[in-house]
C-alpha cells in the first residue's frame, strides 16, 4: 500500500514522547513490509539542530491556503529507502520555536492557527509531490483536520486522493486540541462543518473528536485503552464519541511495539557495558554507573527503582512521591527519576532529593542518553500511571532486563504479566491497580522482597521479560488487516 503518515513528532528529530518513538518505528516496520511510506510531519529547525543536515530541500515554493490569504513554505526531505521517507513542512513563523508545543509548561497561543496551518499543508504536500496515497494515517488531535480535510470538497476531486480512506491513531485521548470556534475559518471550511457530527464542542472546536467522526477506521494504542476510552473514567468525555465509532465497527485496539534496534542492551552506544539475557554481567557496570551519574552511593546490592517520564498528571508520580517518602526513611533502597513537565511536581521531587540524597536522585530534563542509562542500570522500573494508552517504557525496561512496576491501566494491563510463583514461566513485573500510597508501597515492598529473599524467581522474571518479542513485527500485520477494513 501507499501510505502517507501525518505526525506532528517523529524521532529522531523532534520527540516529547511516545507519539515520536511510534511515528519512527511503525512507518519503519511497514516499509519492511514492502509498503510505500510517507511520514509528513513540521521543520522545527532550533529542535532539529545537527540532524538538518540530513535534509534536503525538496519543494520550494508550497502553496497553503489559510483563511483569507494563501501562505507559502517549504518541504524538505530526508530519504531513509526507497520505501521510506520523511517529509518536513518548513514555515517559520509557526514552527521556529524552542520547543514543539510550549514555551516552558505554557501552550503557545497559537497552537489551533499552528496545526490547522499543518494539516493543510500536509494535504498540499501530497498534491505536490504526488503522492497517490492508499491510506492517510494521522495522529491525535495535532493532524486530526486531514482526517476532516479528506472529506471535502477540498480535497476529495483530486485523482491523488480518489481512492484514498483515512485512519486515526488516539495516542491520547487526554489531549484533544479544543479551541475557539473562530479558529474555523483559517481552515477554509464553512460553518457546516460546526455541527455534532464533526468539530463542535461545547460550542468550540475539538480536533480531536472531528478527526475521530471523519476518519474511516479510528484505533487506540492498546486494547484495553480501546474499551477503557468507552467509559466515562477514561474518555475525557468523548466516550460517546467512541461508542458511536465503536457501534459502527470502526475502534480498534492495537499494541504498540519497539523499535528493537534502537532499543537493544547488546549494542545501545549510550551503554558503559552491553549485556544480554544470556550474559548479564554488562548489567552490573551499567548499574554502577547509573548510581554514580546521578551522584548515588555504588552499592550493587541495593535495589534500584528507575522512573523516566513526562510529569504530567496522567503519569501518577505525584502519587509515587507522596507514597515514597514513608519507604525512603525505612527502607535501604535508591530511586532516580529522569523526567519534566509539572512545575510543583518537579519542586516536590527536589525536596525529596535534598532530603535524601543518599536514596533519591532527579534529573529535571529531557536526555535521550540518560533514558537509556536509566532503562539498563535499574532493577525496576516504575509506572504508576493514572490511565496510559500504550506506554513504551515498561516494554524498554523488560527488554533491558528491568523488572516493570505498573498499575494495570491500559497497554501496562496488556504487556506486563504480574508476578505468580504459581506461574513463574509467564511472570514478567508486579502490578496494582488502585493509586493509593498503600498500594504502591506495599507493591514496591514486595518487589523488594523478591529481589532480597528470591533472587532465582527475580532472574527469572528478567530473563522472562527479555525473552518476550515486543517488536513491530507482533503487531504491525494488525495495521494491515486495519487499512484493509477502511475499504469495506
Ligand atoms: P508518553 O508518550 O505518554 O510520554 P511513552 O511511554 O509512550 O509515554 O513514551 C515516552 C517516551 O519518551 C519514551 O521513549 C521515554 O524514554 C521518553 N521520555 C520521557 N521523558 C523523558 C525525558 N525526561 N528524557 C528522555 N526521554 C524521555
Ligand atoms: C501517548 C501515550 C503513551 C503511548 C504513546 C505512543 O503519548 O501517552 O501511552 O505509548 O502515545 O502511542
Amino acid at each position: 500500500m501507499n501510505i502517507v503518515w501525518v505526525t506532528s513528532e517523529a524521532a529522531p528529530y523532534a520527540k516529547t514522547g511516545g507519539l515520536a518513538d511510534v511515528s519512527a518505528a511503525l512507518p519503519k516496520a511497514l516499509s519492511e513490509r514492502g509498503h510505500k511510506v510517507s511520514v509528513i510531519m513540521p521543520y522545527y529547525p532550533q529542535v532539529f539542530k545537527d540532524l538538518t543536515a540530513k535534509t534536503s530541500l525538496r519543494y520550494e515554493l508550497l502553496g497553503v491556503p489559510f483563511g483569507w490569504t494563501e501562505e507559502w513554505a517549504q518541504v524538505r526531505e530526508h530519504k531513509i529507502s526507497d520505501n521510506l521517507s520523511f517529509f518536513f513542512i518548513a514555515y517559520d513563523l509557526y514552527f521556529d520555536r524552542p520547543s514543539l508545543y510550549d514555551f516552558q509548561g505554557t501552550e503557545y497561543g497559537d497552537n489551533a492557527a499552528r496545526f490547522i496551518f499543518f494539516s493543510r499543508a500536509a494535504m498540499q504536500a501530497v498534491l505536490a509531490l504526488d503522492l497517490k496515497p492508499d491510506i492517510l494515517h494521522c495522529n491525535d488531535w495535532t493532524s486530526a483536520f486531514c482526517n476532516i480535510y479528506l472529506k471535502t470538497p477540498l480535497y476529495w476531486d483530486f485523482d491523488n486522493f480518489k481512492n484514498c480512506k483515512s485512519v486515526i491513531t488516539i495516542h491520547n485521548i487526554g489531549y484533544q486540541g479544543v479551541f475557539d470556534k473562530n479558529n474555523l475559518f483559517l481552515s477554509g471550511l464553512g460553518w457546516e462543518y460546526f455541527n455534532h457530527t464533526c468539530l463542535e464542542y461545547h460550542d468550540k472546536l475539538n480536533f480531536m473528536k472531528a478527526g475521530i467522526m471523519t476518519a474511516d477506521m479510528v484505533n487506540a494504542v492498546s486494547p484495553t485503552y480501546a474499551k477503557e476510552i468507552m467509559t466515562p473514567d477514561y474518555g475525557f468525555t468523548l466516550d460517546p464519541v467512541l461508542h458511536h465509532v465503536s457501534w459502527r465497527g470502526k475502534l480498534k485496539g492495537i499494541l504498540n511495539g519497539i523499535d528493537q534496534d534502537e532499543w537493544n542492551p547488546a549494542t545501545d552506544k549510550f551503554l558503559p557495558a552491553k549485556y544480554d539475557k544470556d550474559k548479564m554481567e554488562g548489567k552490573k557496570a551499567c548499574k554502577a554507573a547509573l548510581q554514580k551519574e546521578f551522584g548515588l552511593p555504588v552499592n550493587p546490592d541495593v535495589p534500584v527503582f528507575g522512573i523516566v517520564s513526562r510529569l504530567a498528571s496522567q503519569k501518577g508520580i505525584d502519587a509515587f512521591g507522596n507514597a515514597i517518602e514513608n519507604l525512603l526513611y525505612n527502607e535501604d533502597l535508591q530511586v532516580v527519576i529522569l523526567g519534566t513537565g509539572d512545575k510543583e511536581l518537579e519542586g516536590h521531587l527536589n525536596y525529596l532529593n535534598g532530603k535524601y540524597p543518599d536514596k533519591f536522585s532527579v534529573y529535571l530534563g529531557f536526555s535521550n542518553k540518560l533514558s537509556h542509562l536509566v532503562e539498563a542500570g535499574s532493577d525496576f522500573f516504575v509506572m504508576p500511571s493514572r490511565y496510559e494508552p500504550c506506554g513504551l517504557n515498561q516494554m524498554y525496561s523488560m527488554r533491558y532486563g528491568t523488572i516493570p512496576i505498573v498499575r494495570g491501566t491500559g497497554g501496562l494491563e496488556d504487556t506486563v504479566v504480574n508476578y505468580d510463583p504459581a506461574a513463574l514461566d509467564k511472570s514478567t513485573g508486579f502490578k496494582f491497580y488502585i493509586l493509593s500510597d498503600e498500594a504502591i508501597r506495599n507493591t514496591l515492598k514486595w518487589a523488594i522482597g523478591i529481589y532480597r529473599n528470591e533472587p532465582e524467581n527475580f532472574k527469572k522474571i528478567v530473563y522472562n521479560g527479555m525473552a518476550t518479542d515486543f517488536s513491530w513485527d507482533r503487531t504491525a500485520s494488525e495495521y494491515e488487516a486495519m487499512y484493509n477494513e477502511a475499504f469495506k
